[in-house]
């Protein structure tokens, strides 16, 4: 299996320190969040991880050639920052051929209290190799900073098939509390839909969109996976971040 971290966001929800350092390289004790997520992929089966970043963050390919992981990471630029759509697609070479779901780890998510990319792969395999995204329940109050799912049957109290999924949406029209919390298995065909995929919400290119479109044709979960997790893409979550990786590793 194949991993993808896309990293080459702006991260103005951080700035200006973002303007020198990277959300991805911020420090988790002694290393940086992305080498915790290099490492949650690799556990999870990755052999590969390829990541997205930029020119402007020279920073994260510097830190891996002088740490080496244990699978070769492949780096792909994204020129323009057009959304995580965007950038998940710069890397179609690279997934579009293969025949198993592709693994997803947002650069600046970090997940305490367990490896949620395992779970989730351990619960595909168990379903077919079916698509999988990890979520989250969210205050009502909070719906409309991330995608929202809907779920058409419950299978357990954490595991659903998805009807429908909508990348921010407002607090009346979100169909449920269950938000996209990371980590995505995706079936390859994704790519398909993100190569014609308009701007959405933010006048960016949605993954939810292409994830919302590829519903036509496969079957995708909902996966309330083991753990927490925490955006690091603001000071706030980046403290909390450290909080609980210092309680619970
Ligand atoms: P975010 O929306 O949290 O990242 O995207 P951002 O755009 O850096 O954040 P702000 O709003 O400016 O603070 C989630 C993930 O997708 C990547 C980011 O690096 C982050 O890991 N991303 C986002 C890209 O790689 N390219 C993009 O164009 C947008």
């Amino acid at each position: 299996m194949k991993a993808l971290i896309p990293a080459a966001g702006h991260g103005t929800r951080f700035a200006p320190w973002t303007k020198l350092i990277p959300k991805e390289m911020l420090p988790v004790g002694a290393r940086p969040a992305i080498a915790l997520i290099v490492d949650e992929a690799i556990e999870a089966g990755a052999d590969e991880v390829v990541i997205i970043t930029s020119p402007e963050k020279p920073l994260l390919k510097k830190w891996f050639e002088l740490n080496p992981p244990k699978a070769p990471i492949v780096w792909v630029d994204q020129l323009e920052q057009h959304g995580l759509g965007h950038a998940v697609l710069q890397a179609a070479e690279h997934f579009e051929s293969e025949s198993e779901p592709v693994l997803i780890l947002l650069g600046d998510a970090l997940v305490s209290g367990g490896n949620a990319s395992s779970a989730m792969m351990e619960i595909s395999k168990a379903n077919g190799g079916a698509s999988v995204i990890g979520c989250e329940e969210v205050p009502r109050e909070r719906v409309s900073r991330y995608g929202i799912m809907k779920s058409a049957s419950e299978i357990s109290e954490a595991f659903f098939k998805l009807a429908d999924i909508v990348e921010k949406p407002s607090i009346e029209e979100a169909p449920s509390n269950l938000a996209v919390a990371g980590r995505y298995l995706l079936d390859p065909a994704v790519f398909r839909y993100l190569k014609d995929q308009t701007a959405g919400v933010g006048g960016e290119i949605q993954l939810t969109d292409a994830i919302r479109r590829m519903l036509s044709e496969k079957t995708v979960f909902g996966y309330i996976y083991p753990g927490h997790r925490h955006d690091i893409g603001n000071p706030n979550g980046y403290l909390k971040a450290l909080e609980a990786m210092n309680e619970n590793g």
